[in-house]
């Protein structure tokens, strides 16, 4: 039985992508329970499944063995993912992007807006909120999309390499703010990345090799 607590549990879930002679196993049999209020950081190197468990957990991606499950009063809705890779909508600009997730939920142009403005500003790019996405750079891009999860406020924050792109100290800014705004919210925040300075900022910490999430006492 999954603690009373847990937002999302994954039982032995595996990942496969392709098959046969093709088949590349992303993620071995992971076992890992998210709580409320949880400070997650997933560590690994490049190719080492930290997208793919992420996926499973956002629910994107289906366990090919194994299960993921969200506790009953989890919607989808509920977890917010910050794609590793550009996820902004050219056509719209930088504010509209993050204005988004409460346009489709159907608040008010004008509360969403503002809201989207707060959320560029917590991350440092709000000055760029009339630009398109190909008038800013990657890191900008990344940032917009870290204030696109945060306009949302989900219980559950999803963050894949937030900092890949950025200096030390926009990183430390983005981290920051994913931290002060999951504290705000109450929301439970699993962040991967390669840095080790990064997940120290994390409570929790676990490492993906090969493929595999090793267990606590297995990560440094
Ligand atoms: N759609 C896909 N089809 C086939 N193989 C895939 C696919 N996505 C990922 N993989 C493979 O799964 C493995 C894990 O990839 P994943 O993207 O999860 O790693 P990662 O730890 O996030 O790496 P990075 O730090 O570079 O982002 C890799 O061997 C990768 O090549
Ligand atoms: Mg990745």
């Amino acid at each position: 039985m999954p603690p009373d607590d847990a937002l999302v549990t994954c039982t032995d879930a595996a990942l496969t992508f392709g098959r046969d002679a093709q088949a590349v196993v992303a993620v071995h049999g992971a076992n890992l329970t998210i709580r409320a209020g949880d400070r997650l950081a997933v560590v690994g190197s490049s190719g080492s499944g930290k997208s793919s468990l992420l996926h499973l957990i956002a629910g994107l991606e289906q366990a090919t063995t194994g299960s993921v499950t969200r506790a009953t009063d989890v919607e989808r809705s509920d977890i917010g993912l910050v794609f590793q890779n550009d996820s902004l909508i050219p056509a719209l600009n930088v504010a509209e992007n993050a204005a988004l997730p409460l346009i489709l939920a159907g608040h008010p142009e004008k509360e969403a807006q503002q809201a989207a403005l707060t959320a560029l500003d917590q991350v440092g790019v709000r000055h760029l909120a009339d630009r398109l996405p190909e008038e800013i750079s990657g890191g900008q891009a990344q940032r917009v999309a870290v204030a696109r999860v945060l306009t949302q406020a989900p219980r559950l924050i999803l963050a894949d390499e937030p900092t890949g792109r950025l200096d030390h100290a926009s990183g430390g800014r983005v981290l920051d703010a994913l931290l002060a705004a999951a504290d705000l919210t109450r929301a439970a925040l699993v962040v991967t990345t390669h840095d080790p300075s990064v997940a120290a900022r994390l409570a929790r910490r676990r490492t993906m090799r090969d493929g595999r999430l090793l267990a606590p006492e297995e990560t440094p």
